[in-house]
C-alpha cells in the first residue's frame, strides 16, 4: 500500500481510468465493468477494479486540481506498476465554438502551476499527453465515427476568480477549455516514462452560462467512457 491508497499491489490493473469525483469512480464501475472489487476507500476516494471485455480495468478518483491528481496518479505509477492512466473529465469551454458534450482528446495542457517546475525540475507553461495512448484513442474515435475535438486545454489551479473571461495563457495559446488536472497529471507521466491522455466532455460554456444537468451529465460520461474503455482493449 501506499501513503493515499491502500490496495494490495495486484490489486490495481496496469490501466486506470481518472474521473474526478468518487462517486463517478463508482458509478462508472457499476455501470461498464463487471466482477467488480473495491480496493481502496482511503479518504473516500474510491478505487474499483473489474473488467470490461475480460480486460482488467481500474477506476478511481483523482478528486479536484493538481496537487491532488499529483498525490494520486504518482503512487499509482510508482507504487503499484501501473501504465496508463486515463482521466475522464469534464472541462468549461472558452468558446462558444464548443457546445455541451463535445469531447475533447487533450493533446496539451497549458498551466500557470509549478507542479512540475518544482517536483521534477521540467520547465515551461505546458505539457503534453505522454505515450501512445492519445493516438489510440484517435484512432478508435475514427474507427466508430465518432466526432472528438484535438487540442490545447488550460489546466487552472482557480475555479473562481475576480476578473471574469479567458485567461492569458488560455488566450495566448488557444486553449479551448479549461479543467485543473491534467497538467500534473502529464508531468507525471513524463517524469516517470508512463502513458497518460485526458478525455473532456463539455458541461459548461463560460461566455454564455450554459451548463448541462445531472442527467445530461450520465449520457454525456456515457460515450466518454464507451470511447476510454473501447479503445484501452487493444492496448
Ligand atoms: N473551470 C475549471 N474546471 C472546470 C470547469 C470550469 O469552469 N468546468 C468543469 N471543470
Amino acid at each position: 500500500m501506499s501513503i493515499h491508497i491502500s490496495a494490495a499491489k495486484g490489486d490495481i490493473a496496469p490501466i486506470v481510468l481518472m474521473p474526478g469525483d468518487p462517486l463517478r469512480a463508482k458509478y462508472i464501475a457499476d455501470n461498464f465493468l463487471t466482477d467488480v472489487k473495491l480496493v481502496n476507500s482511503v479518504r473516500n476516494a474510491f478505487y474499483f477494479t473489474g473488467q470490461y471485455k475480460n480486460k482488467a480495468i481500474s477506476v478511481g478518483a483523482s478528486g479536484m486540481g493538481c496537487p491532488s491528481i499529483g498525490i494520486y496518479s504518482y503512487e499509482l505509477y510508482n507504487e503499484y506498476d501501473v501504465e496508463c492512466i486515463i482521466r475522464v473529465g469534464t472541462c468549461g469551454a472558452y468558446t462558444t465554438d464548443l457546445r455541451l458534450f463535445d469531447i475533447i482528446n487533450v493533446e496539451r495542457a497549458f498551466s500557470e502551476s509549478t507542479y512540475a517546475l518544482h517536483a521534477f525540475g521540467i520547465e515551461g507553461d505546458h505539457l503534453y499527453h505522454e505515450g501512445k495512448i492519445y493516438k489510440a484513442i484517435n484512432d478508435t474515435a475514427a474507427k466508430k465515427g465518432m466526432h472528438i475535438i484535438k487540442g490545447a486545454i488550460h489546466s487552472s489551479d482557480i475555479f473562481y476568480r475576480a476578473k471574469p473571461g479567458t485567461p492569458p495563457i488560455a488566450e495566448k495559446n488557444n486553449c479551448v477549455a479549461v479543467e485543473m488536472e491534467s497538467f500534473a497529471l502529464f508531468a507525471n507521466a513524463k517524469y516517470l516514462q508512463k502513458s497518460a491522455a485526458t478525455l473532456l466532455t463539455v458541461s459548461d460554456i463560460i461566455p454564455t452560462h450554459e451548463q448541462m444537468s445531472s442527467a445530461d451529465r450520465e449520457k454525456a460520461l456515457k460515450d466518454m467512457m464507451e470511447l476510454a474503455l473501447e479503445t484501452v482493449l487493444d492496448f
